[in-house]
């Protein structure tokens, strides 16, 4: 059984709703421009590979410890969905340590909205038994490292596959 399960975060402009396979149309136009895998690597998905991909997301970690932590952005005064936040949750030590990455669609972005959905996450993260928050980074991802700065997270001396691990702790907040 997973140990967390995602639930519905608000802030300011945006409402994250836990991911559900009925978003896969919608996120397929969001994410379609080629752009967004400059860092990542990869390609966009059509609407079915994006479906199955959710399917397996929202079916768990077949590891029962790790949570898998999925939400899409909506941008709540325009009813759309603009990108996605997840949150990878394992057991570390006395608690849990959450690798949280984030992707914003190319006509969205430079609207503080991937800042904003990331500074959410980390704040409910934090009302979690979440001890540790980390994300790995491409050196050269400037966009990506202004929005973990932002989180409050700072880069380490670690890498892991070609990118910086970046950490913040987090103490409980309830
Ligand atoms: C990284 C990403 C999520 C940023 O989304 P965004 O909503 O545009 O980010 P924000 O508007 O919150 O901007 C965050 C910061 O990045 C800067 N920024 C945004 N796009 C930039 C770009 N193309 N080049 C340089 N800086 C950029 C902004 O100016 C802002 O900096 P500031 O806080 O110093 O003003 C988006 O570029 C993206 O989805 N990229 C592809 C997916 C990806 O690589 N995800 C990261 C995996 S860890």
């Amino acid at each position: 059984m997973n140990t967390l399960q995602a639930q519905a975060i608000d802030t300011r402009r945006l409402d994250l709703l836990p991911l559900h396979v009925e978003h896969a149309d919608e996120m397929a136009a969001v994410l379609s421009d080629p752009a967004l895998h400059t860092f990542t690597g990869g390609t966009p998905d059509t609407p079915q590979t994006l479906r199955s991909r959710y399917q397996r997301m929202t079916a768990g970690s077949p590891d029962p410890v790790i949570s898998w932590l999925n939400w899409v952005i909506r941008l709540r005064y325009a009813s759309c969905l603009t990108g996605t936040v997840q949150a990878t949750v394992s057991p570390s030590g006395q608690g849990l340590i959450a690798e949280i990455a984030w992707v914003v669609g190319m006509p969205w972005q430079r609207r503080g909205i991937a800042t904003e959905a990331a500074r959410g996450l980390v704040v409910w993260l934090g009302r979690q038994p979440v001890h540790t928050v980390i994300a790995h980074i491409h050196p050269d991802h400037r966009a990506s490292a202004a929005v973990a700065t932002a989180a409050g997270l700072v880069p380490t001396d670690e890498w892991h596959e070609g990118e910086t691990r970046w950490r913040r702790s987090i103490r409980q907040q309830l």
